[in-house]
């Protein structure tokens, strides 16, 4: 059976994606913010999982304000990058999964969670940066991914909790997959920042620090954060933390925290960056079922030790 053996959060700036492909990450500005993903690509290395299931929000490049559907599955065999206004990213095209996509369209379809199937679709840098942040430049994505797109762009976007809860939705379909693979998912966007208004460049580094705590122990608190709190504490663009809650209900209750990195600004935004996964002793219970996978995140967990950035 498919298993879900973590849960990664990042921040998706694009100006992070400029960085790389402008090959100025050496430079002390952007080496301060790519110096804190270092563990985090030694981690994925460690990790290898089989699919990436990636939840991001488009900004306007597959859906246009024409369209914008609250939460969407990336079902095709593949997904261009996207150009956002500078000519596609030079990165690889992502290759989905469309077995394991069509099983989940169906299994949280008919648990009553209706997502909007997409057959088609090119990805932004909200997908394309925390692939690199996690994976490095290769040549090809090392894995399978699986898009699930959520509206943060155009008012109304779903509740913190109806993120969640899309979450649990997630973990029942991949864990009802019959075939043996390891899948992380990825939360993306955040942390605090607006890019528009009088309070452009709002930074609120004590609220995110808060949100990375609660996202560990205690994240049915952050389910019940409203969007006009997430707007007045983390400005305009900070309602896209809901979408770490999509990560975080694909977790089981208890999680172990890995590491954590958080740093500002990067561009204007707050970089946040989390790596948690399943709590030891349950992935201790389920060893008859699964030793090796349980094994190597063991000898994983150990070699990256928690490094909390105060900064
Ligand atoms: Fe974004």
């Amino acid at each position: 059976m498919a298993k879900i053996i973590a849960g990664v959060s990042s921040s998706h700036v694009p100006a992070i994606g400029a960085a790389i492909d402008n090959k100025q990450t050496e430079e002390p500005y952007w080496k301060r913010v790519f110096s804190g993903f270092e563990k985090s690509k030694e981690w994925m290395a460690q990790a290898k999982p089989d699919v990436v299931i990636l939840i991001y929000n488009d900004h306007a490049s597959a859906f246009s304000v024409e369209m914008v559907p609250t939460f969407a599955l990336g079902c095709a065999a593949e997904f261009p990058p996207a150009d956002e206004g500078w000519g596609p990213r030079p990165v690889p095209v992502v290759k989905g999964h469309p077995q394991l996509a069509a099983h989940i369209a169906q299994s949280v379809i008919l648990d009553e969670f209706d997502i909007t199937v997409v057959n088609k679709m090119e990805v932004d840098h909200g997908l394309t940066v925390p692939m690199n942040l996690l994976f490095g430049s290769p040549k090809e994505w090392p894995c399978p991914v699986i898009p699930v797109a959520v509206n943060v762009v155009l008012y109304p976007p779903p509740t913190g909790h109806r993120c969640f809860m899309l979450g649990r939705a997630i973990r029942k379909a991949v864990e009802s997959y019959p075939e043996d693979l390891r899948v992380v998912v990825f939360g993306t966007g955040g942390m605090s920042h607006q890019i528009s208004g009088p309070r452009a460049g709002l930074i609120n580094s004590k609220f995110d620090k808060a949100f990375l705590d609660n996202l560990t122990k205690d994240p049915k608190k952050l389910t019940r954060i409203q969007h006009l709190e997430y707007m007045r504490e983390a400005g305009a663009e900070g309602i896209e933390m809901v979408m770490w809650l999509v990560m975080r209900g694909a977790l089981e209750d208890k999680v172990d925290e890995v590491y954590r990195f958080y740093t500002v600004p990067a561009s204007n935004t707050a970089v946040g960056h989390i790596i948690l996964e399943p709590h030891r002793r349950a992935a201790k219970k389920s060893v008859g079922k699964a030793k090796k996978p349980a094994g190597k995140m063991k000898r994983a967990a150990a070699r990256v030790k928690i490094d909390r950035v105060r900064s």
